[in-house]
């Protein structure tokens, strides 16, 4: 499973991509916002940064959400770099964006996932990834990994060569249920990811093993 982490501060994409086990970034608008990048020329800029920091596909999202203008930008964000992946919401004229952007060659994200059928509309339009929001689910009382390995479970049957982006995801639990039902990439926060580090029995085996050799070597 690729990891992908969901911010668009430079300093939290620099120390996951130095923990060397960062396969992408995602943003999206209010992301962007949370870091106060204001104005098309400054946010273009910033997604330019973050191409820089990491190997990886760089999700940018468009903001116009008609056909005309969603292609428009999606054009322009795809050319500024060979990492950026469009990221689109599932809507109708995203989905004919989508549509688009495959005969193009340009490649796409489909955002704002909630359902096995929008995530079917995405796949039939030849999307990159499919991004179910996990955590936005199991917010309102419904199983947001369910339906991630329902979706998995569709593609696989159908050989939809879309990949499934498990996004929204909250802890460490998330990451995990992620990688049982076979998600191809989660995108998570800093705080989770480096979660996944911790245990109790690390920390205390660590110590005794220290204290075990200073006893010997002084
Ligand atoms: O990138 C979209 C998604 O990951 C948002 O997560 O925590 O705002 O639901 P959250």
């Amino acid at each position: 499973m690729k990891f992908f982490i969901d911010t668009a501060n430079l300093d939290q994409i620099r120390e996951a991509n130095d923990l060397g086990v960062l396969d992408g970034v995602t943003t999206n608008p209010s992301l962007m916002a949370k870091e106060g990048i204001k104005g098309v020329a400054n946010q273009r800029e910033h997604y330019l940064k973050i191409c820089e920091i990491v190997e990886g596909d760089v999700s940018a999202e468009v903001i116009a959400t008609d056909y005309e203008g969603m292609i428009r930008e999606g054009e322009e964000l795809a050319a500024l770099h060979p990492q950026i992946v469009v990221k689109v919401p599932c809507i109708e004229s995203g989905i004919k964006a989508i549509r688009y952007f495959t005969q193009k060659g340009i490649r796409t994200n489909c955002t704002l996932i909630f359902s096995v059928g929008q995530a079917l509309l995405a796949a039939k339009a030849g999307a990159t990834y499919v991004s179910p929001f996990v955590g936005r689910l199991d917010d309102i009382s419904t199983d947001g990994i369910g339906l991630v390995a329902q979706i998995v479970e569709v593609y696989s049957t159908y050989d939809y060569n879309t990949q499934v982006l498990a996004a929204s995801i909250r802890h460490t639990q998330h990451i995990i249920q992620c990688l049982e039902v076979g998600a191809d990439v989660a995108t998570c926060p800093l705080g989770a990811i480096k979660g996944l580090l911790k245990h109790p029995l690390t920390d205390s085996g660590l110590a005794t093993f220290l204290a075990d050799h200073k006893k010997v070597n002084g």
